[in-house]
């Protein structure tokens, strides 16, 4: 087969692939697959984040979620800036886990009453595991671009890792200060 064979050593000979690059290319794949998956993610919760806010009865709960949409706008144009960095175009790869997660959300506040503790103990518990989905991402995805020698990157990163953290623990706090008091003494 002299055809194929002219071609192996033509894409051998391109330029620019230096042995390095070389050897992260299939780890760099799976990375920048990882961040198409949470870039999606961010953007699907810039959607959900005001449904849960609309159906929170507290106040704290309301303005909290508020506030993290901004954060979560921000999350996307930091991932932008990420694919910029890896030198590719944006691009959002549906993410099962997520979408997962917040249908999850959502049956909650269907089966819950309008108004009610007990329906914001819920949007908490549910925001709350969408924290911790990505605190595991961001967490992961630092440390491995860290390993990929993308410091630039990792540190942006690291960056929502911490606003991610910190959210849940806003959530946390305002769960324990009144909501789930309020939700145990509430009647069926
Ligand atoms: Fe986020
Ligand atoms: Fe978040």
């Amino acid at each position: 087969m002299p055809i194929a064979k002219s071609k192996k050593s033509a894409a051998k000979a391109s330029p620019k692939t230096d042995s390095s690059a070389q050897q992260d290319s299939a780890l760099l794949e799976f990375f920048t697959d990882e961040i198409k998956d949470i870039y999606w993610a961010e953007k699907h919760l810039t959607k959900a984040l005001p449904k849960m806010k609309k159906a929170a009865a507290s106040k704290a709960l309301a303005d909290a979620l508020g506030e993290h949409l901004e954060v979560t706008i921000t999350h996307v144009a930091r991932l932008e800036q990420v694919f910029e960095l890896l030198g590719k175009k944006a691009q959002a790869k549906k993410c099962d886990a997520m979408e997962g997660i917040s249908k999850e959300g959502e049956g909650i506040i269907e089966d819950t009453e309008k108004g009610t503790a007990t329906r914001d103990v819920g949007i908490i518990l549910a925001s709350q595991k969408v924290e911790h989905y990505e605190i595991a991402t961001y967490g992961g995805l630092a440390q491995l671009a860290k390993t990929l020698g993308l410091s630039k990157i990792s540190e942006l990163l690291t960056k929502t890792l911490n606003e991610e953290k910190e959210a849940d623990k806003t959530l946390t706090a305002i769960a324990e200060n009144d909501i789930n008091y309020d939700a145990a003494t509430e009647e069926a």
